[in-house]
């Protein structure tokens, strides 16, 4: 690219701007009283200067010229206020602090291959969020992939804190939302009852910056969890399976190491399998439920079991099926033949629960520290849908989100730390056992 077509297509950029500035205005003008009034100001102004235009030029005064000025002040008065009429919304079309912050994307070089910064279109609070500020600029051609790569980047040129980076208008907007950089996560959030939410399959993990995490199991029927030892997994596991109980589910739990993890309040409340025999047998018995609600389903037509409990009146429970370090539990070696033929079995029937469960209510919450991508089978993990990972190496991270993101972005000292598959890092809600 020579340097006059970069001029080129610098003027062209300067040109799309102005306008898109002038329909901000417009905008700005719409949702903001006191600026219609500044503008409804302007446009008296300019009215009253064309009804006075032959006194306050005293045309009268200029003989035979006055018919020539009159002609050219009757078609420069319209000119001049059109123009100041748009010069006055590409104005309060203009957010403050936008040189600052293209000279800031300019430097950690957030630019197109022309060399143009983004350009801050609007800058303001989130309505659902007053923590929030919302940030929007023209992309200038820059996809939100760089974007997201540059995150660390733009976050020290902007003094930001990211919470998220979206597409906006199609595609025509990226919207970052953030905070000050100065605001961090709590070290830690209690649990509190009131937080329990009052939707059926609503579970709540914790908080990001944007506001409450959720999961609703009734879309997105099953649950991977991942971390290394010490991010806070199980903590984070006894958090939903505590919600799924208080929101009347059977609660069915694989603890192979004798309810160490499980303490006694557990056990009163859910049915837990101690041995492989026991859990084949468990999960044995979720399939002929699954079997069971699929024949009713399709008897009544009903599409889901929501569905189906308000058609019939029946109350089927949702059905929750955890396990905790499920590497270990699925892991071959080492094991007898007898041992891998029922691990085997094992898997296949969480693999059928995995991938029929979610219009019959039955839920598969696993847990891993283990980054092996071959213990879990694809056909389970890939049925797994909500992906949630704490602190974790690369290969962890890859195997549970299929990106680095959970090693790039959960500090290393941070217990009850997580992100989501879809890159929302929360600090989720720690549940003190004793409040069972
Ligand atoms: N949400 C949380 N907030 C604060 N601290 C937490 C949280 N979850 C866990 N922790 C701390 O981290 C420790 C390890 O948590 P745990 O769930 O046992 O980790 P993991 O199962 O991943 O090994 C807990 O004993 C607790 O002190
Ligand atoms: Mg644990």
């Amino acid at each position: 690219m020579t340097r006059s077509d970069k001029d080129t297509i610098h003027k062209r950029t300067e040109n799309r701007r102005l306008l898109q500035r002038m329909k901000t205005g417009l905008e700005v003008v719409k949702h903001t009283p006191y600026k219609g009034v500044l503008l409804g100001a302007y446009l008296v102004g300019a009215a009253l200067v064309w009804l006075f235009r032959a006194y306050l030029f005293s045309l009268d005064s200029y003989g035979m010229f006055s018919p020539v000025l009159e002609a050219a002040i009757n078609l420069l008065i319209p000119l001049y206020a059109v123009g100041g009429l748009l010069a006055f919304l590409a104005f309060l079309g203009t957010p403050r602090g936008n040189k600052a912050a293209k000279e800031g994307l300019q430097k950690v070089g957030l630019v197109n291959h022309a060399g143009e910064a983004p350009a801050l279109i609007a800058k303001r609070q989130d309505g659902n969020n007053p923590r929030l500020t919302i940030w929007e600029f023209d992309p200038c051609g820059i996809p939100l992939g760089e974007w997201e790569d540059k995150r660390a980047r733009i976050e020290t040129a902007l003094d930001i804190t990211i919470a998220k980076m979206t597409w906006a208008e199609g595609r025509k907007l990226i919207r970052v939302y953030a905070v000050p950089a100065k605001s961090d996560f709590p070290a830690l959030l209690p649990w509190k009852d009131k937080y329990l939410t009052p939707e059926s399959f609503v579970l709540v993990l914790g908080e990001s910056l944007t506001g409450a995490v959720t999961v609703n199991l009734a879309n997105i029927p099953h649950i991977l969890l991942g971390g290394s030892t010490g991010s806070g997994k199980s903590v984070l596991l006894k958090l939903l399976l505590m919600q799924s109980l208080r929101k009347g589910a059977e609660v069915y739990i694989a603890d192979f190491k004798g309810g160490v993890d499980f303490p006694k309040v557990w056990h009163n409340k859910c049915r837990i399998c101690f041995t492989e025999e026991d859990l084949l047998y468990t999960l044995g018995q979720l399939v002929t439920v699954l079997e069971y609600r699929k024949g009713r389903l399709a008897e009544t037509e009903c599409k889901d079991l929501d569905t189906y409990n308000e058609v019939t009146g029946e109350n089927f429970h949702r059905i929750v099926f955890a396990c905790d370090e499920v590497a270990e539990m699925l892991d071959k070696t080492g094991r007898s033949k007898e041992s891998k033929e029922v691990l085997a079995q094992i898997e296949n029937k969480l693999a059928t629960l995995s991938r029929l469960g979610r219009a019959f209510g039955i839920h598969l919450i696993l847990a891993t520290q283990r980054p092996d991508a071959n213990i879990l089978p694809g056909q389970i993990k890939n049925n797994l849908d909500f992906r949630v990972c704490g602190r974790a190496d690369n290969v962890l991270s890859q195997i549970i989100l299929d990106n680095t993101n959970a090693a790039d972005q959960i500090p290393k000292d941070a217990r009850g730390r997580f992100i989501t598959g879809d890159g929302t890092v929360f600090q989720a809600y720690m549940l003190d056992e004793k409040q069972l």
